[in-house]
């Protein structure tokens, strides 16, 4: 079937970025709304964003996995959770067969991928969500998420005050807590009459940026982070906060004008209560401030670690650089079963916690540079027996995997958030003469198309 007024008929093999499904019909790419790859469908085309046509389905002509009635009243308009309406097997499924295609096309297909672990709670999972201020597509304030889906015949810049995708009233979300949807609710609410706008980080202009919230699971402590360009008086919105949830134990305000919001804040204060909260990972005490990384999943990034620990087969006498270690969670947990550890990590603000949580656990063998890891690597370089690597999405630079390969250390244990760029990078240390394991898959992000993996790398071709 040709593009026609009703619509094409694509086969989804792919997914993007954002979680859709992708197809190619000729010259055209498309992202399809509510496709998973192995579908085909009839699809509608409702616009364009950078060069690739989004699509809606009409209809599912054959299905490539059973399924289910979403949970969630935003699915459909909501960015995230792309996949509710897939059972969760097939979800885990479709991640399986996702990591092994990125292996297959990078020329590593040999490599063993196991069976994925799944998670047992796959609703308010999250210890941490990130809810943004921004315009409706009524032009009003709000806070939520981001729409994932455009609407019939729009282009992402029809709407002058939408510099970034329009942001939905969130009423109830499934992924973090009930204590996290009253927050949202009555800080919005809170903010309503001020006059004060979303921040637009192109020309600078209003004020708002995002509401994160962190809570932990076992002891029901949430921190709340208020993220601005400029200070507000923000005394109301800690009195909406307590309000709508008395374990709030803190709330802090970030003041960021830079065009990332992930930007360490030029400003931090505390509005109220404390401005960090402990949690329990491993029979290790993680005391998190408002902005450090730590894996969101918290139940499941205890078996990620576990495996780590597995992998790393350490006998005590180990020597080991933990590179991109956050807030250290991972290198104590090593630490705890080697002579010492050596964390890299460029936030300031994750390494304080990670010393923190060094000294709040007892655990003196281990030290946290602050560093680019490139940078770590231009100066004098630690003697070590194990390495283990746990980079953002974009994986490890070139300089930084040949740096890595210079130390010929026995063993390398690598864990990705990103399958595309581990294999790039797997493929690297092959050709540097390493032998790959398998890979074990961990999901830590149900209803996404995410993935977490571990696998090690050992000197010496199979
Ligand atoms: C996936 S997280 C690691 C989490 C950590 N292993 C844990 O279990 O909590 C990746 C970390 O790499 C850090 N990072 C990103 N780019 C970096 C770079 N070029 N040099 C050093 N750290 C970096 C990020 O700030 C983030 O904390």
């Amino acid at each position: 079937m040709e593009e026609n007024e009703d619509g094409v008929e694509l086969e989804v093999t792919g997914v993007s970025p954002q979680g859709m499904g992708t197809a190619k019909k000729g010259v055209e790419l498309y992202d399809v709304r509510g496709a998973v790859p192995g579908d085909l469908v009839e699809a509608k085309p409702v616009g364009v964003r950078g060069g690739r046509k989004d699509a809606i389905v009409i209809r599912r002509i054959s299905e490539s996995v059973s399924r289910t009635e979403p949970r969630c009243e935003h699915f459909g308009v909501c960015g995230g959770c792309q996949w509710q309406d897939v059972v969760y097997a097939d979800q885990l499924k479709l991640k399986r067969d996702m990591v092994v295609e990125c292996f297959r096309a990078a020329g590593i297909g040999d490599v063993e991928i196991t069976e994925i672990l799944g998670a047992e709670d796959v609703f308010y999972y999250r210890n941490k969500m990130d809810f943004s201020f921004g315009w409706s597509r009524a032009g009003e304030l709000s806070l939520g998420l981001y729409e994932g889906a455009i609407q019939d015949g729009e282009t992402v810049s029809d709407n002058p005050k939408h510099h970034a995708p329009p942001v939905f009233n969130l009423q109830k979300c499934w992924l973090q807590s009930e204590a996290s949807n009253l927050i949202v609710a009555a800080v919005r609410e809170s903010l309503s009459d001020t006059g004060l706008g979303p921040y637009n980080p192109s020309g600078r202009t209003g004020t708002l940026r995002s509401l994160v919230v962190r809570d932990i699971k076992e002891t029901g402590d949430v921190l709340v982070n208020l993220n601005v360009a400029r200070k507000i008086h923000a005394a109301g919105v800690a009195e909406a906060a307590t309000r709508a949830c008395a374990d709030v134990k803190g709330l802090v305000q970030s003041v960021n004008r830079k065009r990332s919001r992930n930007a360490v804040p030029r400003l931090q204060e505390t509005v109220f209560g404390q401005d960090r909260i402990v949690e329990q990972i491993l029979g290790l005490e993680v005391q998190l401030s408002a902005t450090s990384f730590a894996q969101v999943n918290s139940r499941q990034a205890e078996r990620l670690y576990r495996h780590v620990l597995h992998e790393a087969r350490l006998i005590g006498s180990e020597r080991i650089l933990d590179l991109y270690c956050g807030a250290g969670t991972m290198s104590l947990l090593l630490a705890k079963q080697a002579a010492s550890v050596t964390g890299v990590e460029v936030v300031e603000e994750a390494v304080q916690d990670a010393r923190r949580n060094a000294e709040r656990n007892g655990i003196l063998n281990s030290k946290f540079v602050c560093k680019d890891v490139l940078d770590f690597f231009r100066g004098k370089v630690p003697e070590v027996d194990v390495v283990t690597v746990n980079p953002p999405r974009a994986g490890i630079y070139r300089a930084v995997l040949n740096a890595i390969c210079r130390m010929e250390v026995e063993r390398i244990v690598y864990v990705s958030c990103n399958a595309k760029t581990l294999a790039r990078d797997l493929v690297g240390f092959k050709r540097k003469g390493y032998r790959v394991g398998h890979v074990q898959l961990v999901d830590l992000f149900p209803h996404t198309h995410h993935c977490e993996a571990v696998v090690s790398i050992t000197r010496g071709r199979s």
